[in-house]
């Protein structure tokens, strides 16, 4: 997918939204923005010493939308600031981006603005549904 300015603005609230990191176990922190009909939600991952407790930057966008009312979902950035290469939403995240978004739904990622991916949910989970996987 092609990307233009919109895409780097939400990539730019993504990187900032990583600044509220809380990844002490890791230090790797993540930021996402979600563009919505309500704005954008941004979240950033939420570690634990209970690991498996932690919850993702993405994750945490989309449950702030949701809880506040809002589902219209348009896009999402993510940025992982210490990470040389481009990291993408993990396959938890996947599946409930897919829950919510239809199969064309755009997410960016990338290591800086300018070296940005862009790709639909449907090619980072192409079986999210039992009907697709009878065409199989
Ligand atoms: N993480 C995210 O928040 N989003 C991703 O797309 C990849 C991984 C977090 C989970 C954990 O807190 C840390 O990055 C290391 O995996």
């Amino acid at each position: 997918m092609k990307i233009d300015c919109e895409d780097i603005k939400l990539f730019q609230i993504a990187l900032e939204a990583s600044k509220n990191a809380y990844a002490p176990y890791s230090d790797f922190p993540v930021g996402a923005a979600l563009a919505t009909g309500n704005g954008i939600f941004t979240g950033c991952n939420v570690e634990n010493r209970s690991y498996g407790a932690g919850i993702c930057a993405e994750r945490t966008a989309i449950v702030k939308a949701v809880s506040s009312g809002c589902r219209d979902f348009k896009a999402l950035a993510v940025a992982a600031p210490k990470s040389p290469d481009p990291v993408s939403p993990c396959g938890i995240c996947r599946q409930v981006i897919s829950e919510f978004c239809n199969d064309d739904f755009p997410v960016i990622f990338g290591t800086s603005e300018k070296e940005l991916i862009k790709v639909s949910i449907r090619e980072l989970y192409p079986f999210n549904s039992l009907e697709k996987l009878k065409d199989l």
